[in-house]
This record gives structure tokens, sequence and C-alpha cells, in this order.
């Protein structure tokens, strides 16, 4: 069953994701979004001279990381943990460190895990379901500060307070406990046309995802910590799935590079400790976007240390 739906995840951009961490040159490298393990296979299988390391929050992952460790040995080690917490890790200097932000096809698609309103299962979209509140508890006890944070900024949902009426009424009820009764909720009492191509509680559900897993959160506190991590002339490859995301990444690379962290900022002298080798973020060919629709809002930037 879970080696059926590992094939389900397509990993994204494989060889622009090699090509600009350098793999070539060898040495010790981290995936610290493992998934299905996609990403580490292709690396681990293509480039005979690296040692992998990678980490995931997700323990469901495990036995797929144990597969590659059987495979590999010592050249693969996995730890499960979230991706803010590397500096507990004692890891060498590494020559890069990826990042594939996000959920994979493996989480969407688990039938228990809450994260698809395809489903009559508990909404909880944790990706550590040992830790934090699931959405579900979140729906009945969070304040409108919060809600609104989720809902209006994360899930950039235009119906959001449409959307925070019909949580708070629903309180106390199970249609805000399921995945399918809250989207079906959402989806009776938005407009018919407010949204045609996508389901009307998708924006919703992305932005409960996104507070329930502090995701923003965890991207920038990683990122200081895995350029610190870094060898000189070490490489950080990420692929970012939404603005919000791909933002935080660009303001990053943006300061370390000692430019203006955004447009409304002016240059205030700061020196430059790396250098962006993307201009402009690398997105998937046609060919990759017509094979893996999921592919479509993917953007890689990518980094090197002085
Ligand atoms: C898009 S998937 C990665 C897919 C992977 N590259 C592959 O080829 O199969 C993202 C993975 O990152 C994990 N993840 C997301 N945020 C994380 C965090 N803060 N710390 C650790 N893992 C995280 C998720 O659990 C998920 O398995």
């Amino acid at each position: 069953m879970i080696e059926e739906k590992t094939l389900l995840h397509i990993p994204i951009m494989l060889r622009e994701a090699a090509q600009f961490l350098n793999l070539q040159y060898g040495e010790n490298f981290l995936d610290c979004t493992f998934g299905g393990g996609g990403h580490s296979r292709y690396f681990l299988e293509n480039y005979p001279n690296i040692t992998l390391f990678a980490i995931d929050r997700d323990p469901q992952v495990v036995p797929h990381a144990e597969k590659l460790r059987k495979e590999f040995g010592h050249r693969f080690q996995f730890f499960t943990c979230p991706f803010s917490t590397i500096d507990q890790l004692s890891l060498p200097p590494l020559r890069g460190i990826f990042f594939d932000f996000g959920i994979s096809t493996l989480q969407l698609d688990n039938e228990t895990r809450g994260f698809s309103f395809r489903y009559h299962t508990p909404l909880d979209m944790r990706m550590d379901p040992q830790r934090g509140m699931a959405a579900c508890e979140f729906l009945e006890t969070a304040d409108r500060r919060q809600l609104i944070e989720a809902i209006r900024d994360f899930g950039e949902e235009r119906h959001w307070r449409k959307i925070i009426t019909l949580i708070l009424s629903h309180r106390g009820s199970e249609v805000i406990q399921y995945a399918d009764t809250f989207a079906e909720c959402i989806a009776k009492n938005l407009p018919k046309k407010s949204h045609e191509k996508i389901h009307p509680a998708t924006r919703t559900f992305q932005g409960l995802r996104i507070a329930i897993n502090k995701e923003l959160e965890e991207i920038r506190t990683a990122l200081p910590k895995a350029f610190k991590q870094l060898d000189q002339g070490g490489r950080l490859v990420a692929i970012s799935f939404h603005s919000l995301e791909d933002r935080i990444v660009k303001q990053f690379f943006n300061e370390k590079a000692g430019k203006a962290i955004d447009c409304h900022e002016k240059w205030n002298g700061r020196c430059s400790v790396a250098e962006i080798l993307t201009k402009k973020p690398i997105t998937p060919t046609d060919a990759e976007i017509a094979s893996n629709h999921r592919s479509r809002s993917a953007k890689l930037r990518a980094l090197e240390k002085f």
C-alpha cells in the first residue's frame, strides 16, 4: 500500500535541483524535505560520490527512508525532525542543502490525515501527528485574529469573512470536525461562480494547513540555520509552491547577497556573503508541467555562499 502511494509523488525539477546543488563534486548534502524520497533517491543514484543526510518531520515517511538506508548504506542517513531544528543535529559542514516545501502527494492522498477534502476523516492536517493542534481543534478554539491570519493571509481566500462566520456558527457541531463536511459547508455557502476552476474550499484548506504546521515560521527559522551549516562555496536550493514561501526565500537570498530585501527598501550598503545563482526563479519545462500538473506553480531558487 505504502509502496503504491510513493510512486504517486512525482519529484519536481530533479535535474535542475541536482545541477544547482553541484552534486557532481561529491561530499555531504542535506535534503530537508525527504517526503517520498524522490529527490533523495535521484541524488544518490546519479551521484555516487555524495553522502546524503535527509530529514522530514512526518514519521510516516520513515519506512521510505529505511528503504534508502538499506540500499545506499552509509551514504544515506535519515532524521525525523522539523527542519527548523537542523542546528541540533550533528551534521558535518555541507556542500548543499535542499528544500522542496509543502506537502507530498503521499500526505495529500492519505485518506486519514485530513489534508484532502475528498475524505470523511477527522480534519487533522498535522505533518507530524504527534505534535501541535489538529485543524479541527484550531477551528473550535482559534480567536478571530488567528482565523483571519489562516484564511485571509495564508489561504489568500477573498471570501474569508464569510468562511470565518461559517466556522464560528458551526462551533460545537460535527461539520467542522471532518474534512469532507467542512469542505461541503464552504462549497454550499460561497457564491457558485466565485471559484470556477478549483474547489471552493481549496484556499481555506491551504491556509489552515500552513497555520497548523507553522509552515512559514519553519522556513523563516530554517533558512539562516541552513546557511550557517553550509561550507564555503556551498549551495542552498529551494523549491516553493506559492508566493508566501517564495517571498521568504527571495528576501533571505537578497539579504545574503547584500541587496535590498524588497523593492520598497533602498540598498543600505549591507555586505554580501553569498551570490544569487538564479536571477529569476527557475520553473519547470512545459513537458514537465504537462506530465505533472502539480509542478506548474513550482519555483526554484539557488544561492552560493562565499
Ligand atoms: C513536497 S514534499 C517533498 C517531496 C520530496 N522531495 C520527494 O521527492 O518525495 C515536502 C515534505 O517536506 C516535509 N516537511 C514540510 N515542512 C517540514 C518541516 N518544517 N520540517 C521537516 N519536514 C517538513 C513534509 O512532511 C513533506 O514530506
